[in-house]
This record gives C-alpha cells, sequence and structure tokens, in this order.
C-alpha cells in the first residue's frame, strides 16, 4: 500500500460480515488484515486482528466506502479506551470483559518514580493479552521509557506511548516501538507545550495531552489543556492528519464533548467507565457524546 491520504476508522469487524460480500477479499496474515472493498478501493488494517470477529483500526484512502450501518464505513474516528487503573486490579480479566464495545483498554504503567504512584508492569501486561481480545494501549508513566517502552511492545501491546519529559532518545524508543509492531505514542504532561514536538509527528503514531497531572485517577480534569488540544489538531492535520490525538484524565460525560470540539479522537476514561455500574453502557455514551463534539 502505498502513499495515500488516510481518514482513521475503527470498530468491530466481522471479518465474514463486514468483507467478506462479493467483490471483497479479506486476508489475514499474521494478525494483520488487509482487504480490498468493492469498489476497488484499497483498505489497509494497521492494528492487530485475530481471525473471525476481531477489532480492527484501519485508515483507508478518504470518503465513501463501507455499507450503511457498517462502522466501516464512517468517517469519524472516535475511539474509547477504559482506563483499567479505576478497576479492581485483583479482576482485570473481568474488568476488560465488561467493556467489549471498547476500542482499546488503557493500562497505566506508573513507577512511583516519573510519578507518585505504583501500578502494574510488563508480567501484568503479559497475562493481560492473554486474558482480552481487546487491544492494549499502554501508557508508561515512568522513569526509563528508553529502557522498557520496546518490551511492551514486543510483548503484544497494540499501543505503547511514551511520555516526552522522561525519554532521553525519544525518536530512537519510537522507532523501535514501531519495529515490534505497535503503535508509537508520545504524552505530554498538562504543562509541556506542544510546539516543540512537530518535528516529531512523523515518528509517532498517537500525541496524548495528558489533562490531569499524571499519577492517579478520578481527578478534575484542566480545562486548561483545551487550547493546547486546538493547537495540537491543527498541527497534526497540517501534518496530513495521520495521528490519533488521545486526551486522558478527568475525561467523562461531562467534559468528553469539549475534548472532542478542540479535536481529540482517542479518549481515555477511567472513573467514568469503571466508576459507573454498567462500564459498557458507559462506553456508549462516551462514544455518542464525542461523535456530537
Ligand atoms: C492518570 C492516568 C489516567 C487515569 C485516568 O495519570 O494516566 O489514565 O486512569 O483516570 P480518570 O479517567 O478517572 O481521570
Ligand atoms: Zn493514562
Amino acid at each position: 500500500m502505498g502513499p495515500r491520504k488516510m481518514c482513521g476508522i475503527s470498530g468491530w469487524v466481522d471479518v465474514e460480515r463486514d468483507l467478506g460480500e462479493p467483490g471483497s477479499v479479506a486476508q489475514i496474515t499474521t494478525g494483520t488484515m488487509a482487504c480490498r472493498g468493492p469498489d476497488d478501493e484499497g483498505l489497509w488494517l494497521a492494528a492487530p486482528v485475530g481471525a473471525g470477529r476481531g477489532r480492527a483500526v484501519l485508515d483507508r484512502p478518504g470518503g465513501g466506502g463501507g455499507r450503511p450501518g457498517n462502522r466501516l464505513g464512517r468517517t469519524m474516528a472516535v475511539q474509547i479506551s477504559p482506563s483499567i487503573l479505576s478497576a479492581d486490579f485483583a479482576r482485570l480479566a473481568e474488568a476488560a470483559a465488561a467493556v467489549p464495545n471498547a476500542d482499546w483498554l488503557h493500562v497505566d504503567v506508573m513507577d512511583n518514580h516519573f510519578v507518585p504512584n505504583l501500578t502494574l508492569g510488563l508480567p501484568v501486561v503479559e497475562s493481560l493479552l492473554k486474558a482480552t481480545p481487546t487491544p492494549l494501549d499502554c501508557h508508561l508513566m515512568i522513569e526509563d521509557p528508553d529502557r522498557w517502552a520496546p518490551a511492551y511492545a514486543e510483548a503484544g501491546a497494540g499501543g505503547v506511548t511514551i511520555h516526552a519529559e522522561a525519554a532521553k532518545a525519544p525518536v530512537r524508543t519510537l522507532r523501535q516501538i514501531r519495529a515490534a509492531g505497535a503503535r508509537a505514542g508520545l504524552a505530554l504532561n498538562p504543562a509541556t507545550p506542544v510546539e516543540p514536538y512537530e518535528d516529531l509527528l512523523g515518528e509517532v503514531d498517537m500525541l496524548l495531552l495528558m489533562t490531569v497531572e499524571p499519577g492517579f485517577g478520578g481527578q478534575r480534569f484542566l480545562n486548561v489543556v483545551l487550547p493546547k488540544i486546538r493547537r495540537a489538531r491543527t498541527l497534526i492535520d497540517r501534518h496530513g492528519g495521520r495521528v490519533w490525538l488521545q486526551v486522558d484524565g478527568g475525561v467523562s460525560a461531562e467534559t468528553i464533548e469539549r475534548c472532542a470540539e478542540a479535536g481529540a479522537d482517542v479518549f481515555v476514561a477511567g472513573n467514568a467507565v469503571y466508576g459507573n455500574d454498567d462500564p459498557a453502557a458507559a462506553v456508549d455514551e462516551l462514544r455518542a457524546l464525542a461523535e456530537k463534539g
């Protein structure tokens, strides 16, 4: 697949139902899928999917395509990534299963150095990978991401995000993440400006703008970050619009629309999902609100 105008689309894809119609070819090779639409439009699925029903994230030439009601045909790419930081750590597999409609599961790795909190590391991520088909969005809030990030990608995480404030060799580390088959993310704390990282946009698949100071779930959304989300959206669009723009921290039914309106397209939500009696319904509600934004 050569360079082309891309727009990100995501959703649950049933390989037979969504891609197996006459005129389509669905091909699964080592966990990635390539397919061709009825109008001979090339489609490229970027995230690992399994056989049968799987989660796919795809880029395709802009506009058109897809059948009515089929999320493959939509041009708006809202993704919801529930943060298991707000789940019961003794029941992580159940927490993952509670949100089958989520696009990702957000996994907060904290080392008690980069942030004043300690959570989990690679062994737990390896176990979670076996316990859920939902791709893992690993957010590394650790002091030495250059040393540890590639291992998360090699283990099979769908995305690995490192903090700009912590990485000493971000370009090398982002390239290693990609080389290991994961989407490479770069995170910025609320007080870190985005403009100095414009030249790195070609090295990343996702920019994460923290909308709280990292370290804890359940904090209040920081409106002060909204202008930066807008500026990041402008920079990303200027560079072709390929990079996903994620927000993390205090994202809820009350705040998600303003994030979407400012230009975010991937939404992490911990408390708003796992603090809800029905986490899957919370995911649906957040998605609907973000799509309005
Ligand atoms: C905070 C973490 C977030 C956290 C978000 O440092 O990076 O992912 O889980 O939790 P809520 O959505 O509750 O603010
Ligand atoms: Zn996070």
